[in-house]
């Protein structure tokens, strides 16, 4: 597969069931699962038909990279716009979480993760967002901070979970 025959796109709801396998792809290839592909398909793919569908406006929106026509799916990533409350000063009211950023092995390294990462970062600039956080993985640091990312001096965070 090259670069030029991948189209990138925002996802719809209709995406949901590929979507879904996509990212059960994507967790089941870094971490052993505890639920089989067709259990978390089940309640996956109705989740994302519904966060896509636009009628929650919880901020949710994804993108995929896709073959012309109907075709596999190489590669995703998801974004949750973060509201900040109304402020009365000169300041944006967004922030953008990126999460499940994915692309298939055969399709890697041909350009389509940044094209994802950049297609989310022209909305983030559109929507005039304020800060875009993202967990990284240790590989893929050096492919962010090419697209601008860099260690917050300003945040706190607390890890609470496992
Ligand atoms: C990260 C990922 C989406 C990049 O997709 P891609 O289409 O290969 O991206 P690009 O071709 O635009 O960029 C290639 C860069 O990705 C990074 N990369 C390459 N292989 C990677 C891998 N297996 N895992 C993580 N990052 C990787 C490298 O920084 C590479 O550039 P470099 O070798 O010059 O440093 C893809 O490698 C992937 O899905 N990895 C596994 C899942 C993952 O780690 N996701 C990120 C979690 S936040």
């Amino acid at each position: 597969v090259t670069q030029n025959e991948i189209g990138i796109r925002a996802a719809t709801a209709a995406d949901a069931p590929a979507l879904a396998r996509l990212r059960f792809t994507f967790r089941s290839e870094q971490h052993s699962v505890i639920e089989s592909e067709d259990e978390f398909v089940a309640r996956c793919e109705p989740w994302m038909r519904d966060h896509l569908g636009g009628g929650r406006n919880d901020g949710w929106r994804a993108w995929l990279a896709e073959q012309p026509g109907p075709g596999a799916f190489f590669g995703t990533l998801w974004l949750q716009l973060v509201e900040k409350l109304p402020n009365p000063a000169d300041e944006a009211e967004l922030h953008a979480y990126i999460t499940s950023v994915y692309v298939r092995p055969e399709a890697r390294n041909a350009g389509v993760g940044s094209r994802l990462i950049e297609a989310a970062l022209t909305t983030c600039r559109d929507l005039e967002v304020d800060t875009v956080f993202l967990w990284p993985s240790a590989r893929s640091r050096a492919l962010y901070a090419r697209h601008g990312f860099t260690e917050p001096s300003d945040i706190l965070s607390q890890r609470l979970g496992r």
